[in-house]
Parts: structure tokens; C-alpha cells; sequence
């Protein structure tokens, strides 16, 4: 049973929590106030928080991340424009995360699956699919079968550099809801 500390306990920190529990897995959520002096317990570590927060955690908690899994769900977007990415051209939110925490193994998922579809585990007709990034295989499978236990689709989509891909996906998507072209209990699902 793999152990879970999970930053953030708003939408999508209770919604991967929920799947992840129901699969069988530990899960403990720290919240805003919590978050500076908790002591990190889980084996695997989620950012479940606003991009612009997660420099604030890492730092923090660097010695403690060293040595773990570290999943980057955020979808860094300018939320003044709603109209780029705050990460450098070609990079991802993941990479930067990646390249401060040498010593961690970043993985980029769920940033491409709305809220909604994650507590519903139905993305339209489809189950939804949790897109999972990263360049350690064994810590992406292991993310992997705690996702199908807990009900829902996940696909390795490639190593960390696909995260610059996942993460324009999730701009996309959050643009679409935005407009109101789809709504927030949508998005994209995938055909195998
Ligand atoms: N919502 C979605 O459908 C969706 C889909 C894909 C990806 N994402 C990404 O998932 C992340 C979380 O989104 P969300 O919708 O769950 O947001 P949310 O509902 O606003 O929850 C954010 C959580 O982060 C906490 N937080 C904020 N600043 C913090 C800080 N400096 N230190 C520690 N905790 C902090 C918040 O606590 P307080 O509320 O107490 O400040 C809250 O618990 C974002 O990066 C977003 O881009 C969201």
C-alpha cells in the first residue's frame, strides 16, 4: 500500500485523494495552515496546490522531498491574461519543479483531468484517463496501479519532457471551460 501526502485540500487534492483511497492507498491531506510545519509522512508526495505556491512548499521541505516521488498536478497558467503559460518557452512546471529538486523524482499527472471527472471516474461516455509523465518507470507504474485500483483509467503519456505537451493540454482545456465552449465536468477523454 503506497502512502500518500497530498499539499492542498481544495477541488483536486480531495478529488485524487478520493481515487486514490478508494484504490486502497494511505492518503493524508495537509491544508494551507498546515503546510509549513507538517512533517511530510507519505512515500509519495502530491502538489495538489496553485502553481505560485509550490515554490514556497518545495523550498520548505526540500530535505524532506529528497529521496521521494513528487507529483506536479498544477497547470501554470497566467491567470491575469488566461492566455500563456508562466513557465520559460519549451519548459513545464514539472521540469522546473524537477530541476530544484534534484534529489526527487517528479512526475507530471492529473493537471489534464478536470476536478469533476476524477470524482465521477467518467470523463462524457468515457472512463476517465489520468495522463502520467516522468522519467522513473517504476515510480510512473506504481502511480499507475494506484490510479486503475482506485476505478479510473492512467496512461504512461512519456518521459518528463511530454509534460511541456501535458501541460499545454491542460491550458487548452482550462481555456475551453473557460469560454464556456466545454463545460467543467468535461474535457478531453481518450479512445485507445
Ligand atoms: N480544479 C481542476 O479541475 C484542476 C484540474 C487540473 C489541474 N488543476 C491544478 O490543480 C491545482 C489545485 O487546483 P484546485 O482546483 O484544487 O485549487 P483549489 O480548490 O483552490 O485548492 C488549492 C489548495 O491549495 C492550498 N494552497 C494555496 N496556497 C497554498 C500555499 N502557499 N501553501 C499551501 N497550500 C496552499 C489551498 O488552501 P487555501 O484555500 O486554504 O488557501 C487549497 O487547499 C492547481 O495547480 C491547478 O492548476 C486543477
Amino acid at each position: 500500500m503506497t502512502t500518500y501526502t497530498i499539499f492542498g485540500t481544495g477541488n483536486m487534492g480531495t478529488a485524487i485523494s478520493g481515487v486514490l483511497s478508494k484504490g486502497g492507498a494511505s492518503t493524508d491531506n495537509l491544508s494551507h495552515g498546515e503546510a509549513t510545519t507538517a512533517t511530510i509522512e507519505g512515500e509519495v508526495v502530491i502538489l495538489a496546490v496553485p502553481y505560485p505556491a509550490v515554490d514556497e512548499i518545495i523550498t520548505r521541505h526540500r530535505e524532506a522531498l529528497a529521496g521521494k516521488t513528487v507529483i506536479d498536478i498544477t497547470n501554470p497558467l497566467n491567470f491575469d491574461t488566461f492566455d500563456e503559460l508562466v513557465v520559460p518557452a519549451g519548459s513545464s512546471a514539472a521540469a522546473e519543479i524537477q530541476g530544484k529538486l534534484p534529489d526527487s523524482t517528479v512526475l507530471k499527472a492529473f493537471n489534464t483531468t478536470f476536478a469533476a471527472t476524477l470524482n465521477s471516474g467518467k470523463t462524457g461516455d468515457l472512463t476517465t484517463t489520468v495522463l502520467v509523465a516522468g522519467d522513473d518507470e517504476a515510480a510512473k507504474s506504481a502511480l499507475i496501479t494506484d490510479i486503475n485500483a482506485g476505478g479510473l483509467d492512467a496512461l504512461d503519456a512519456g518521459s518528463l519532457k511530454r509534460a511541456h505537451e501535458l501541460e499545454a493540454l491542460g491550458f487548452l482545456q482550462l481555456t475551453l471551460a473557460g469560454a464556456e465552449k466545454i463545460s467543467w465536468s468535461g474535457g478531453f477523454g481518450l479512445v485507445k
